[in-house]
């Protein structure tokens, strides 16, 4: 009987700790908690539902997942292109299980998704596979998007509107970062947490002031 090959995980990624899980959902969604008070955000409120005069509360609006993460590279169990390619990296099986800070520099808010910017550090881009960032982008956006540096799409997932999948986050995080470089901001407001931007379309990117940083564990997962 040949060997049986490993099975592949549903994703790799960067897990947050459990006390630094509720530290960074405590403080984002403080910030989600300002947002919806905000003049400016009350004037673009139909971008989120539907209709202008009506109140959003966005701590209701996204659903947070089970436990936060920056996802590497999604295997879906091997079905994915490069699944197996990347599990077998070096730098990948040498990192399993190991400690990484992460630093969050920024937040998104879109009519879709909440989620945290990830600045990469050169040791954490070794585990970013290449072609992750352009995946399932729109062919409109790629020029820009392969014009970022690479792990510009790391991010954690801290919530999605009823119906929308987790995977939206970092496309919604391209878009806004596309739209930045074609100098496309519009409206800004000062936060304590730093600097609120609009992009057109319901889209909100804080800057933040300070880095939040968060430690993780490089691991895979399955369902
Ligand atoms: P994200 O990394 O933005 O949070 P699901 O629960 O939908 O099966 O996804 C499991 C994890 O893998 C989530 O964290 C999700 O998004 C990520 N993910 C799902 N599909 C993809 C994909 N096609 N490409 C990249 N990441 C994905």
């Amino acid at each position: 009987e040949p060997p049986k090959e490993p099975e592949l995980p549903l994703f790799f990624g960067w897990f947050l700790l459990p006390e630094e899980e509720e530290r960074i959902k405590c403080a984002t969604m403080d910030f989600l908690k300002t947002l919806d008070t905000l003049e400016a955000f009350k004037e673009h409120i139909s971008e989120f539902t539907g209709e202008a005069e009506k109140e959003v509360d966005l701590e209701q609006y996204f659903q947070s997942p089970l436990q936060l993460h920056c996802t590497t590279k999604f295997c879906d169990y091997g079905k994915a292109e490069g699944a197996k390619e990347y599990a077998e990296l070096q730098a990948v099986k040498e990192s399993l299980a190991k400690s990484y800070e992460l630093s969050v520099t920024a937040l998104i808010v879109t009519p879709r998704t909440f989620g945290a910017r990830v600045s990469l550090t050169e040791a954490q881009v070794k585990l970013w596979p290449e072609e992750a960032d352009k995946e399932g982008v729109a062919p409109a956006l790629l020029p820009i998007v392969e014009a970022l540096p690479v792990g510009s799409r790391a991010h954690v997932t801290l919530g999605c509107s009823a119906g929308v999948e987790a995977v939206q986050t970092g496309l919604d995080l391209l878009e806004i970062l596309a739209l930045q470089k074609e100098g496309k901001e519009g409206t800004q407001v000062e936060m304590d947490l730093g600097t609120l931007t609009y992009l057109s379309e319901g889209r909100w990117f804080l800057a933040l002031r300070e880095p939040i940083n968060a430690d993780t564990t490089f691991t895979s997962f399955s369902e």
